[in-house]
């Protein structure tokens, strides 16, 4: 790993460590901490993990200053034109892209997995008809390992495990939306699409199939594909932290669903969209929105807006501005909410604030108005992201499982409590 390259560091009591540099394909370069500790009895530390990097890792590549993103080394942009979600999600996981006969038979493993054991489907009696589905999707999504081999198991097989939790995660989402509107489940079908597939479990009636355009497929795919992995962000690290004790990739990826579900992270595009309401029926004042962002006495922020990484536009924000365009003009709706986007997003990259702190549109800014335009439900929206995001949780899993040097994470902390004091009886206190 290290090459011949070092840094040296001076501690404030005049010794002096050197530690090693290595650098990665695309020349990023890392000081390799890890024997700071041992050498000296210092750790480093950094709040946020701002500059820390937890792994290496060959999935994706993300150049924030530049607005690059890369799976695999093929551009974003070339991925969301040309290909299906199911061809990102192969090429996440397994490093190339499919082959024809590859494509046919992943498809055919996700038919043949895509429904849940019979006896999963009473669990969702269990939950109240408000529950968040993105709470349903998380415990089921851990409820998995207690029916299928774990990690650990001998007969547990990695191919199978893949294609059960992609086929299964989309029957689970589209089953939590059934369960809120009271409406019978539809059982997945073997002759649709990934994405025809999820939208007539959600939408199909009694009797009835659910139409859709290609076009508005292919729309979803395109939003499916530009949330497929995201590199080191915060669920990816929940994924890999939980990981690193050998638990199970089911659990894995519950803890995964459950860290993007923050507003500051995947529930962004719930938040984006419901700032964008708030708006649109206040008559629309952008000004007052963005002056309340600004104000460091309000706690309200641009939802949808700013990047640990992007200090440029996000290059999955500018594809889906478009796509919004597209398919509205295609399904011909007139949604107030893409103006607002519009000007919002003019007002604030005009302004010093947003101007001096790099903020762009990050992906979850234009991603609702696509969904709203499908009939996706707002408390959806975070369901889809995770529908889109699995794939890379996926990959990035079993790369650490991979690695030679793969140890369980454990991070340290600079103690800021109480020293020892003497124990006060109960009746003395
Ligand atoms: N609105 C107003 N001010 C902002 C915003 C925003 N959306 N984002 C960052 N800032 C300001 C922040 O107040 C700080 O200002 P100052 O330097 O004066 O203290 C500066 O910009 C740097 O922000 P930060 O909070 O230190 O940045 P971070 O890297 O810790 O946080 C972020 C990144 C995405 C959490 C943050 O930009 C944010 O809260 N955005 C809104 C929520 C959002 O859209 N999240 C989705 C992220 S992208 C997709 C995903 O991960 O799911």
């Amino acid at each position: 790993m290290a090459d011949k390259r070092t840094a040296k560091l001076t501690l404030d009591d005049g010794r002096e460590i050197v530690l090693p540099v290595f650098e990665g394909t695309e020349q990023e370069c890392a000081v390799d901490v890890s024997s700071l500790r041992k050498e000296t009895g210092y750790i480093t530390y950094d709040n946020g993990f701002v500059n820390t990097g937890s792994c290496q890792s060959t999935i994706t590549f993300v150049d924030g200053e530049k607005g690059i993103l890369r799976y695999r080394g093929y551009p974003i942009e070339e991925l969301a034109e040309n290909c299906r979600f199911v061809e990102v999600a192969y090429l996440l996981v397994y490093g190339a892209l499919p082959t024809r006969e590859e494509l046919d038979n992943f498809s055919a493993q996700l038919t043949e997995r895509a429904n849940i054991h019979e006896d999963m489907k009473h669990f969702f009696t269990g939950f109240p008809v408000a529950a968040h589905p993105m709470a349903i999707l998380s415990s089921m999504v851990t409820s998995l390992s207690s029916y299928y081999p774990t990690s650990g198991d001998e007969e547990w097989n990695f191919d199978d495990t893949v294609a059960r939790l992609i086929a299964k995660v989309r029957t689970i989402a589209a089953y939590s939306y059934r369960k809120a509107t009271g409406e019978p489940f539809v059982y997945p079908r073997g002759d649709l699409s990934y994405c025809e597939n999820f939208l007539n479990m959600m939408f199909s009636g009694e009797g009835k199939n659910y139409e859709i355009s290609d076009k508005a497929l292919r729309a979803l795919d395109k939003v499916l594909i530009l949330h497929a992995d995201h590199e080191q962000n915060c669920s990816t690290s929940a994924v890999r932290l939980v990981g690193s004790s050998r638990a199970p990739l089911y659990a894995s990826i519950g803890a995964g669903i459950s860290a993007l579900w923050g507003p500051l992270h995947g529930g962004a595009s719930q938040a984006a969209v419901e700032m964008l309401m708030a708006i649109n029926e206040d008559g629309g004042d952008c000004g007052k929105y963005i002056a309340m962002a600004k104000d460091k006495d309000d706690p309200f922020r641009l939802m949808g807006f700013g990047h640990r990484v992007y200090k440029n536009y996000d290059p999955r924000a500018r594809i889906l501005k478009q796509s919004c365009d597209e398919i509205l003009d295609e399904l011909n709706i007139d949604d107030p909410l893409l103006s607002i986007a519009k000007s919002l997003e003019k007002v604030a990259l005009e302004d010093e604030y947003f101007v001096s702190r790099n903020l762009y549109p990050n992906v979850d800014f234009y991603a609702g108005i696509i969904y709203r335009a499908l009939g996706i439900p707002v408390n959806m929206f975070t369901v889809m992201f995770t529908l889109g995001r699995l794939p890379g949780w996926i990959a990035q899993w079993y790369e650490s499982t991979q690695d030679p040097d793969w140890r369980i994470w454990r991070p340290r902390q600079v103690y800021q409590g109480e020293t020892s004091r003497a124990f006060i009886p109960i009746d003395r206190r």
